[in-house]
C-alpha cells in the first residue's frame, strides 16, 4: 500500500484576518465592540458568495482585563471580558465561525499577566507566599534603585517596588503587567492548563504575544548601554530578552500538542531578536509553525528593501516552518499611511495587497486594510493607549491604527448606535465596506480577487519562491512554481515602486521555458486580461500584476 500524501497543514494555504474585537462591531450600544458583534459580521468574511474568503480570524486577546494594555493584561486566562461578552458568546462565535469554514486563533499573552490577576494578588502578598516565584522578584540596590537598569518597553524602568514587601517585581511593559517567571516549572504547567481550556472549546490555533521576551537573565545583570532617544533603546537588549529558555518553553509547549498536528501556533517577536524571527521555528518541528518577520513592516516602500528582505526572510525558514506575510496590525501606524507617505497611498496599497497575496506565506489582513481604511487623524483626548499617550505627538502611536471598522457611511459607520470608544477614522464616508461591496474597482474588490487568486492557485499558496534580478530597479519581480508530479503551474509577479511608467523586457534565462502568458489581475482596475510577452511588457505607476505563465 502507498502512504498517504502527507497533506499541507491548514495555514499554509490560509488567509488569517486579523480583528481588534475593540474595534470591529458593536452590538449593544456601549461604543466597544463585542463578540455578538462580531458573529453578526462573520458573513462579511467568509460563507457566501459575497465574502471576502478569509479562512481563519484572529482575535486580540478578550479576556477579563483592567485593560490598561487593552487586553494585552489578562487577568482570568479562562473566561471573556464582560465587555465582550459571555463564555456562551465565545462558543457561539466558535460555532458559527466554523459553519463557515472560519477557524479560531486566540491571542495568548504569556510573558505577563495583569496585576490584577489572582496570581499575582498571590505573589505580592508576602515574601513566603506559595507563589512569590511565579513572578520576578529581586532586591533593590541601595539608594532606593532598581535592581538593574533594564527599561520597560513602554517607558521607565522594567521593575517596580511594592511597597508592602520591600522587593521589586519585573514588567517588560507596563507596571500593570508584570512578568511570569518562565523557569518556575508550575508557571508552565497553569498555562499548559489554559491552552487545553481554549481547546476544547474548539479553537483552532494561538498566536503567541511577545514570545522572545519569556527568557531573561536571571541574575539580572545591567543591559550594554548605547545612545538612543526613547529610554527603551538607550541599551541594547541583551539580558532582558531572547534567553535559551524561551526556547525550551516553546518547545514543551509544542510537544504538549503532539496529538494536535491542525493547531496553528504563529508567534510574534522583536524585529531585531538575535539571529531574526527564524530562531523561533526551532528546527521546523519542535517550535512554531509560523513567526511574524516584522522587517518588511517596518521598512519604507523601497524596491530594493523589499528585494533583499523578502529573499531574506523567505530562506530563513527552516523546513517545516512556514513564513507568514504582515504589512499591519494593531501595534503601529496602518500600512496605507507607511507605505504611502510621499506618494499615492491607494496605489501603492493596491500594489501591497498584491505583494501580501502572491508571496509565499499565510497572508495575514489587519481588519478594516481591505477598505483601505487609514490612520484615525486623532486630538490628543482622543487618546485611549498608554503608549500612544506617552510618545504623543513625537510618535504617531497605536491608537490611530484602532479605529472602528467603518461598514457604511451612517453617523457611526455601522459600528455602533452609541459613542464608538475611539472616533472613526476621518474618511469613512468614502472608505466603508458598503460602498465598495459592489464597486469593481474597490481596495475590498481587489482583495477579494487576490484571496480567490490565492486559493485557486498552488503555485501562490504552495509554491516556490523565485527572485528575478532583471528589469528596472524601480521595480520587482518574481515568480512563484508549483510542481507536483507532471503538473507544473508558473506565476509571474511584477510590481512597479516608483510613479513613472516602465517599459521591462525579462531574458528567456530567468524565464525558460515560457516567454508568453496570460496577464490574469493588475491592481490597475482599468487593466482587464491581456496577453503577455516577456520581451515586452509594460508596468504602470504602482502597477502590480500577475502573469500566468505558459
Ligand atoms: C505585543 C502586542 C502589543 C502589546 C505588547 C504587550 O507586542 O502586540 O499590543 O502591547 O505585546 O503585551
Ligand atoms: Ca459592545
Amino acid at each position: 500500500m502507498t502512504p498517504a500524501q502527507p497533506s499541507a497543514p491548514w495555514w499554509q494555504s490560509a488567509v488569517v484576518y486579523q480583528i481588534y474585537p475593540w474595534s470591529f462591531q458593536d452590538s449593544n450600544g456601549d461604543g466597544i465592540g463585542d463578540l455578538p458583534g462580531i458573529i453578526s459580521r462573520l458573513d462579511y468574511l467568509n460563507g457566501s458568495a459575497d465574502s471576502l474568503g478569509v479562512d481563519a480570524i484572529w482575535l486580540s486577546p478578550i479576556y477579563p482585563s483592567p485593560m490598561h494594555d487593552f487586553g494585552y493584561d489578562v487577568k482570568d486566562y479562562c473566561d471573556i471580558d464582560p465587555r465582550f461578552g459571555t463564555l456562551a458568546d465565545f462558543d457561539r462565535l466558535t460555532l458559527e465561525a466554523h459553519r463557515r469554514g472560519i477557524r479560531v486563533v486566540m491571542d495568548l499573552v504569556l510573558n505577563h499577566t495583569s496585576n490584577e490577576h489572582p496570581w499575582f494578588i498571590e505573589s505580592r502578598s508576602s515574601r513566603t507566599s506559595a507563589k512569590r516565584d511565579w513572578y520576578y522578584w529581586a532586591d533593590g540596590k541601595s539608594g532606593r534603585r532598581p535592581p538593574n537598569n533594564w527599561a520597560a518597553r513602554f517607558g521607565g524602568s522594567a521593575w517596580t517596588l511594592d511597597r508592602h514587601t520591600g522587593q521589586y517585581y519585573l514588567h517588560s511593559f507596563l507596571p500593570e503587567q508584570p512578568d511570569l517567571n518562565w523557569t518556575n516549572p508550575a508557571v508552565r504547567e497553569a498555562v499548559f492548563d489554559v491552552v487545553r481550556f481554549w481547546l476544547d472549546r474548539g479553537v483552532d490555533g494561538f498566536r503567541l504575544d511577545a514570545i522572545n521576551w519569556l527568557g531573561k537573565e536571571t541574575s539580572w545583570p545591567d543591559n550594554p548601554r548605547r545612545l538612543a532617544w526613547r529610554s527603551y533603546y538607550r541599551q541594547v537588549h541583551r539580558y532582558d530578552r531572547d534567553q535559551p529558555h524561551t526556547h525550551e518553553a516553546l518547545r514543551a509547549l509544542r510537544a504538549s500538542l503532539k496529538d494536535r498536528a491542525d493547531i496553528f501556533l504563529v508567534g510574534e517577536t522583536s524585529s531585531d531578536t538575535p539571529g531574526g524571527p527564524a530562531v523561533f521555528y526551532g528546527d521546523g518541528s519542535n517550535e512554531l509553525h509560523e513567526v511574524f518577520d516584522f522587517r518588511l513592516l517596518r521598512s519604507d516602500w523601497r524596491p530594493e528593501v523589499f528585494r533583499r528582505l523578502i529573499t531574506d526572510s523567505d530562506r530563513a525558514v527552516p523546513q517545516g516552518g512556514w513564513p507568514p506575510v504582515v504589512f499591519s496590525n494593531h501595534d503601529q501606524s496602518r500600512h496605507i499611511d507607511r507605505y504611502g507617505a510621499g506618494g499615492d497611498p491607494i496605489r501603492r496599497a493596491r500594489a501591497a495587497a498584491l505583494l501580501l497575496f502572491t508571496l509565499r506565506g499565510t497572508p495575514f489582513v489587519y481588519y478594516g486594510e481591505e477598505v483601505g481604511l487609514r490612520d484615525g487623524r486623532l486630538r490628543r483626548s482622543d487618546l485611549r493607549d498608554p503608549y500612544t499617550i506617552r510618545y504623543w505627538p513625537w510618535k504617531a502611536g497605536r491608537d490611530p491604527a484602532r479605529t472602528p471598522m467603518p461598514w457604511d457611511d451612517s453617523p457611526q459607520g455601522g459600528f455602533t448606535s452609541g459613542t464608538p470608544w475611539l472616533p472613526l477614522s476621518q474618511d469613512w464616508r468614502l472608505t466603508n465596506v458598503a460602498r465598495e461591496q459592489h464597486d469593481p474597482s474597490s481596495m475590498l474588490s481587489l482583495y477579494k480577487r487576490l484571496i480567490r487568486l490565492k486559493k485557486h492557485s498552488q503555485a501562490l499558496t504552495l509554491g516556490a519562491y523565485h527572485p528575478i534580478d532583471e528589469g528596472p530597479k524601480e521595480c520587482l519581480l518574481f515568480t512563484r512554481e508549483f510542481r507536483e508530479a507532471d503538473k507544473r503551474q508558473r506565476l509571474l509577479i511584477a510590481v512597479n515602486f516608483s510613479a513613472q511608467p516602465h517599459r521591462i523586457s525579462v531574458s528567456v534565462a530567468s524565464l525558460a521555458p515560457a516567454t508568453t502568458g496570460t496577464l490574469i489581475l493588475s491592481t490597475d482596475p482599468q487593466r482587464v486580461e491581456e496577453d503577455w510577452n516577456a520581451d515586452q511588457f509594460h508596468l504602470g505607476p504602482d502597477e502590480g500584476i500577475v502573469v500566468s505563465l505558459q
